[in-house]
């Protein structure tokens, strides 16, 4: 490939400073270069970023991008998604629309477990298919870099297939073996026992981290310490949902077992902030879900200002968030959580690529980062989360190559 230079932008705009995951005060800043260039190397890395004053003498072999009118901000970072189902769930929203509860649902044998039939019944190929599907309409919306679970299947081979769909469609696979019981188990301790025995070999070859549904009905603090310490053991990183609708001792847990990552955090009271602000653990806040379950959002305000680092992600998925937008998580952080669009920002990008072990090489634009970015079709970055629900995103760049544009 050659090199390209995107010329004449209004801005590019990324996290300031380095390391991660950020939090408190350096959450908020921001490094916005006007009327600016952005030169990339022919392997797809960031050589430089600057104003169009200081653009030096450039190449022949280099490609040209006019940038007018556009703000480049990095590639947005969705570190967590379940976008490797069969079917849908469409009549369960409507059966929602008119009052019937999610926690309704899945106990009545619907929610996660009839995803997980339409999962088993879906096959490799398709499942693949599906995949990249999602990963093209996150691509559309501005994601450079997804994360994907598995947790439809609940046997071994479907489960497998989930986790090799997401790798196939270049995602960061996470086995959410421990996401629902399925029927064939009396219990969560033996279907623990089913997973750890039979599935983990395999899982841990293919995944990055693990995750488990703490929740009533779900899994226990038990069961879950013992599936992501045996999952800890086989290497793989840890992630856990926890406080979705119950405070049952998830961040406690996370916090004992070193994990990456607490996500939901919507039942989340003064405690479990407290706790999760002195420790390394990222809260990962999933708005759109929140909102699409009709739910109270997240303690998003109280985590930042106790000092907590977070993450946005979209949670897509067919029962709780059907939604692939990160630009769309950014509007409901700043307009239901509380936060500015900087905060927001650092939080879909070096915070949630922190998440995902990455942030050393994606989330922020400067020199020695993969050149993944996202071109937000307006002269001031910030629309990023102004426009709700728009068309935000005029162009993607993976690697220093257009991926998409409009
Ligand atoms: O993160 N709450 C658990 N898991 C998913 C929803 C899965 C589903 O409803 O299919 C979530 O919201
Ligand atoms: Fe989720």
């Amino acid at each position: 490939m050659s090199g390209l230079l995107l010329r004449d932008l209004a801005q590019v705009a990324t996290p300031a400073g380095d390391g991660g995951p950020l939090r408190g005060r350096a959450l908020r800043e921001v490094a916005v270069h006007e009327r600016a260039y952005l030169l990339i190397d022919d392997e797809g890395t960031i050589m430089s970023v600057g104003a169009m004053r200081d653009l030096p003498r450039i190449g022949s072999d280099v490609d040209d991008l006019d940038g007018s009118g556009l703000s480049a901000i990095p590639g947005l970072v969705d570190c967590h998604t379940h976008p490797a189902f069969g079917g849908d769930r469409v009549h369960e929203f409507a059966l929602r629309a008119v009052g019937a509860t999610y926690e309704e649902l899945l106990a009545g044998g619907g929610g996660i477990l009839s995803t997980m039939h339409a999962t088993r019944a879906a096959g490799a190929e398709a499942l693949r298919a599906i995949v990249a599907r999602h990963r093209d309409a996150m691509l559309a919306h501005g994601t450079t870099t997804f994360e994907g679970k598995s947790g439809y299947g609940l046997d071994r081979d479907t489960e497998l297939e989930q986790l090799e769909a997401v790798a196939s469609a270049g995602g960061v696979p996470t086995w959410l073996g421990a996401h629902a019981v399925p029927p064939e188990f009396d219990d969560a301790t033996a279907y623990v026992d089913f997973l750890l025995a039979e599935v983990l070999p395999e899982a841990a070859e293919l995944a990055e981290a693990a995750d488990v549904f703490v929740e009533r009905g779900a899994f226990g603090v038990d069961d879950a310490r013992r599936y992501l310490e045996a999952c800890a053991s086989a290497g793989l990183g840890l992630r856990l949902h926890g406080d979705q609708f119950t405070e049952l001792g998830a961040i406690a847990l996370a916090i004992e077992l070193g994990a990456s990552s607490v996500d939901h955090l919507e039942a989340t009271g003064a405690d479990g902030v407290a706790a999760l602000a002195s420790s390394s653990v990222v809260g990962v806040l999933l708005p759109a879900s929140a909102l699409f379950l009709g739910r109270s959002m997240p303690p998003a305000r109280e985590l930042v200002d106790a000092g907590a680092a977070i993450a946005l992600a979209t949670d897509f998925n067919p029962g709780s968030a059907f939604c692939e937008s990160l630009p769309l998580v950014c509007s409901l952080a700043c307009t239901q959580l509380g936060l500015s669009p900087e905060e927001a920002l650092a939080a879909c990008t070096v915070n949630a690529a922190w998440v995902l072990g990455r942030s050393g090489s994606i989330g922020r634009l400067v020199p020695g980062f993969d050149a993944d970015l996202t071109l937000i079709d307006a002269p001031d970055w910030r629309h990023l989360a102004y426009h709700l629900g728009g068309q935000t995103v005029a162009a993607v760049v993976c690697k220093g190559e257009v991926a998409w544009r409009r």
